[in-house]
């Protein structure tokens, strides 16, 4: 049988992987795809490195352009990431007639519109099962594993980098910078963290999930995103004490107003699985009517997870080369006729349970002042704790848990606690998430 022929663009960490992978198990991948799956051009702007791992096996070139435009390469794959050259290189190569694999979870999330449009008229097919939540199959379980639900809600632990750094603030008593440079120091996060720890990694994977499980376009635009830099070791502390585990949580949810897409720190259960997904791992939680609630839980990066993720879609690729566009899997899931543009939910119309932590005068009637502001708003209290003040200070830490109640009353109430003369300090807030007690 012919082999189908594969341009690599980019042969770094993931890049390196897929060679690798791809060459132990090629006998393996050769019997699923029904055809030899073989890398013919490799692109990188570091040749020599480029041809150290490949050597004659493929044509090595820094010119990415010409593998796209090469007629002898059938699918291209795109690990160069970012949404400048390597936007144009995915549009280039869907318009020339080859299929795209990526793991570019930004360039999904960004201008997965444009190259879907691209894609369809083109007849080709665009691949991005590594974009999110690196060798966990979640794309697709959600967009065919579970096509007989109507999904509700997806909960992600979705940036490995973040999660590693919140289980050392909890486990060891560490501080945010303590945490993140133990992560940078054993390779988890990059350099530059910004993408990582302020949620816009998880904030494009959450787009992503949002668009296949509700067949709805890509709203990256309209995504809320917090990190978790203002996560202070104080709080994690408090969380444990009173059952939960503060995670980054991407969140999407289809309510009858629209979708809500966001991503943020929050309480989780400890009792619920997802709150034990620990150190660098992922996991998603999707819940469909039919099903209920599914967990998937793997590696969210690394070299080999995620080519694991990179070679599925060059097997099914392969498999639906000759197969008729219309009977391919919709990019999205859902026919692309029948993608329907529901309005994303502002924050302020989220409804959720939240954490708050105030620094009080330790003086009578200040939680007083404190119940009723939250009576006025009609939002129940679930728990309050106060904290015994530190040795001669005159200041106690109280800390309450609320009912679901929506973020416009939240941000009222917090406005008015500022106002109080007894109140000092920057009020935390932190949502809760319970994942199914609604
Ligand atoms: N930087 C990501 C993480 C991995 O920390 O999970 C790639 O998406």
């Amino acid at each position: 049988m012919n082999p189908i022929h594969v341009g690599l663009l980019g042969i770094g960490t993931v890049g390196g992987g897929t060679w690798q992978v791809l060459a132990r198990n090629q006998e393996e991948i050769t019997r699923r795809a029904g055809r030899p799956i073989r890398i013919t051009a490799v692109a990188d702007k570091n040749l020599t490195r480029a041809r150290e791992l490949v050597g004659h096996a493929a044509r090595t070139t820094d010119d990415a352009m010409s593998v796209v435009t090469d007629p002898g390469i059938d699918i291209v794959v795109e690990l160069i990431g970012g949404t400048g050259i390597a936007r144009e290189l995915t549009l280039a190569a869907l318009r020339t007639g080859k299929h795209v694999v990526t793991a570019n979870k930004a360039l999904i999330a960004s201008c997965g519109n444009e190259i879907f449009d691209a894609a369809q008229a083109a007849g080709t097919m665009v691949a991005f099962e590594a974009a999110v939540a690196g060798g966990i199959p979640i794309i697709k379980a959600v967009r065919e594993g579970l096509a007989a639900n109507r999904i509700e809600w997806i909960a992600g632990i979705i940036n490995g980098t973040t999660n590693f750094i919140l289980t050392e603030m909890r486990d060891r008593g560490m501080s945010f910078p303590a945490a993140l440079a133990a992560a940078q120091r054993l390779g988890y996060a990059e350099a530059d963290p910004t993408f990582d720890v302020e949620g816009i990694d998880a904030a494009h994977k959450i787009t992503i999930l949002a668009a296949i499980a509700f067949g709805i376009p890509m709203r990256f635009d309209r995504a809320y995103v917090e990190g978790i830099a203002a996560i202070d070791p104080a709080d994690v502390a408090y969380a444990g004490e009173m059952g939960y585990r503060i995670k980054l949580l991407g969140m999407t949810r289809r309510l009858a107003a629209g979708v809500e897409l966001r991503v943020h720190p929050a309480l989780v259960p400890a009792r619920r699985l997802l709150a034990s997904v620990d150190g660098a791992m992922n996991a998603v939680l999707v819940h469909g009517d039919a099903v209920g609630d599914t967990l998937y839980y793997g590696k969210g990066a690394g070299a080999e997870p995620t080519a694991s993720a990179v070679i599925a879609d060059l097997v099914d690729v392969t498999r639906m080369h000759t197969a008729d566009p219309e009977h391919r899997v919709p990019h999205l899931a859902f026919q692309p006729d029948r993608i329907s543009d529901l309005p994303i939910l502002p924050m302020s119309e989220v409804e959720t349970s939240y954490y708050l932590r105030l620094k009080i005068a330790d003086r009578p009637g200040t939680l007083a002042d404190i119940t009723r502001i939250l009576a006025e708003r009609n939002i129940s209290i679930d728990a309050l704790i106060q904290k015994e003040p530190p040795e001669g200070a005159d200041h106690a830490d109280v800390i309450l848990l609320t009912d679901r109640t929506r973020e416009r009353e939240i941000d009222a109430a917090m406005a008015a606690f500022e106002s109080l003369p007894s109140v000092s300090g920057r009020i935390v807030r932190i949502r809760v998430e319970h994942l199914g007690r609604s």
